[in-house]
């Protein structure tokens, strides 16, 4: 089954000529860069866009990240797999990537281009509840969150049980839109955008310490983490 951007824009959803008034009125309420289902072509279509490649230098990240093959690696809210395919290279027929996510949707988008580079025996796609980690302890040697911690901030409970997935030597790595002027314009509103330092106290609650920070990304911070 061959799956497309164009397949979701008309996956069974009311038209968008009835459904244009409730439209407008969600949009105006949205603060986040949630997808609603009638926008997943454009939600995807905005995290691969080629002028991402500018302020995300995902090159770069991925060199910054001293992935070795045969590493496995837990991508949270991967979404269309602008990094699970990154790091599905990175880790070689030996390592393995988590692609994991509340969105099927998403999954099956990500699956789909992985496939084409024939890469996807290398990852597996987990879709969860928001709620859930469904990674086993001391399993992951990373567990990445790109623009991701906002959508998926959790009480200790749950960074607690990721602090236990991690390998010994294991690492959190979070990149999140800066919550102020340095992120630039951004399609939603920065409401829900959390500052660098709350991010840092956070995982100090879950018993995981900032091990190293870099700061080449003008728009994101970009943190690594330990457990403690
Ligand atoms: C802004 S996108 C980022 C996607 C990808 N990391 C990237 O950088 O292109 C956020 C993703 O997180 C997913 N998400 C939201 N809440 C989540 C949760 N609680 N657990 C896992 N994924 C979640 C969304 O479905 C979406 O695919």
């Amino acid at each position: 089954m061959r799956i497309s951007i164009n397949k979701f824009a008309g996956r069974g959803f009311v038209s968008m000529r009835r459904c244009s008034l409730l439209v407008l009125v969600l949009a105006s309420l949205s603060a986040s860069c949630a997808y609603q289902p009638w926008n997943i072509e454009t939600y995807i279509q905005n995290l691969e866009r080629p002028e991402r490649d500018e302020y995300q230098q995902p090159a770069k990240v991925i060199e910054a990240l001293n992935l070795t093959p045969g590493m496995v690696v837990a991508d949270v809210g991967a979404g269309s797999g602008y990094f699970t395919r990154r790091f599905a290279k990175a880790v070689g027929e030996t390592g393995k990537v988590l692609a994991i996510d509340v969105e099927q949707n998403m999954l099956d988008y990500n699956k789909q281009e992985l496939e084409k580079l024939g890469m996807a025996n290398r990852a597996q796609f987990v879709l969860v509840k928001p709620e859930d980690s469904p990674l086993s302890p001391n399993s992951v040697d990373l567990v990445f969150l790109c623009n991701a911690y906002h959508h998926v901030e959790h009480g200790v409970g749950y960074w607690g049980k990721i602090q236990e997935a991690l390998k010994p030597n294991g690492r959190v790595v979070i990149v999140d839109y800066y919550h102020d002027e340095r992120s630039g314009h951004l399609s939603f509103s920065k409401h829900h955008l959390v500052p660098r330092e709350r991010v840092i106290e956070n995982m100090e609650k879950a018993g995981l310490h900032l091990s190293k920070e870099h700061t080449f990304l003008s728009r994101q911070y970009f943190l690594e983490f330990k457990a403690s």
